[in-house]
């Protein structure tokens, strides 16, 4: 089954988030059966997207996670104050968080270990920026950051990775076949490696319903995870009656 993620980063405003959980749930009833489509949203949409959403097939994810559990620790959101407002997922080191806030390794570590510990299930982006691979860096790059993957939950596919090129998100230039193919073995063979366990690997930056049919038809990609496509109905439906389609044969 291919999956289909979609990161409404910091977008929707509540109303318009609510209405559009509905809307989706609605046209995507059919699909829903043949594809798995879950929807990361901001710390505050998590209960109200959830409820909207509850008893569907469609499921939530946060956008991520404090590398805390509780304490004095003003204005962090913890992994158990997640999936108890309703989320059964979250991003982890999204290029927007390396990039904007500065997470690195030591810190992810530890918010895979709290986000594994509240039941949720980790979906660790991972992937090069422009300079890093004119520099023939991207393999030294991916394993860097696959180095938090906890051992010993490999074998329980408890996580999730997702290669996510920082040079083709938002940016209109999707990675090509090729590239994304090569990554994606690469961290298949990786982790199957050290585990014996072939990894689901998602791919993400600028997934249109333009590029939509080649990405998901490749072998090594197990579904897409969205971001400006996934704002709209218009432009996310067809990503998710893709992956339907391929999901029914
Ligand atoms: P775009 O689809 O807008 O390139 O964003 C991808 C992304 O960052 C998903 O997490």
């Amino acid at each position: 089954m291919k999956r289909v993620y979609a990161n409404w980063k910091l977008n929707l405003p509540l109303p318009e988030a609510v209405e559009y959980a509905k809307a989706l749930f609605n046209a995507t009833q059919e699909e829903a059966r043949y594809t798995e489509i879950v929807v990361f949203v901001s710390h505050s949409q998590i209960f109200p997207v959830s409820a909207v959403l509850q008893n569907t097939f469609l499921q939530v994810g946060a956008q991520d996670c404090s590398q805390f559990d509780k304490g004095a620790y003003t204005g962090e959101v913890s992994a158990r104050m997640c999936s108890a407002a309703g989320a059964a997922f979250v991003l982890l080191g999204h290029s927007e968080r390396r990039r904007f806030f500065g997470e690195k390794e030591d810190l992810l570590r530890l918010k895979m270990e709290r986000a594994l510990e509240a039941g949720l299930q980790p979906v660790l982006c991972v992937g090069e920026t422009l300079e890093e691979r004119k520099a023939g860096l991207v393999e030294t790059i991916i394993q860097n950051q696959l180095s938090i993957l906890p051992q010993n939950s490999i074998g329980a596919r408890s996580w999730i990775v997702a290669y996510e090129p920082v040079w083709a998100i938002g940016t209109g230039m999707n990675a090509s076949e090729e590239q994304i193919e090569a990554v994606h073995h690469f961290i298949k063979d990786r982790i199957a490696q050290v585990s014996g366990n072939t990894p689901i690997v998602l791919y993400g930056g600028s997934v249109s319903p333009e590029n939509r049919t080649a990405i998901l038809a490749l072998d090594s990609v197990d579904g897409v995870l969205v971001g400006g496509a996934s704002l709209q109905l218009e432009t996310f439906l067809p990503i998710v009656q893709e992956a339907a389609r391929l999901g029914k044969h």
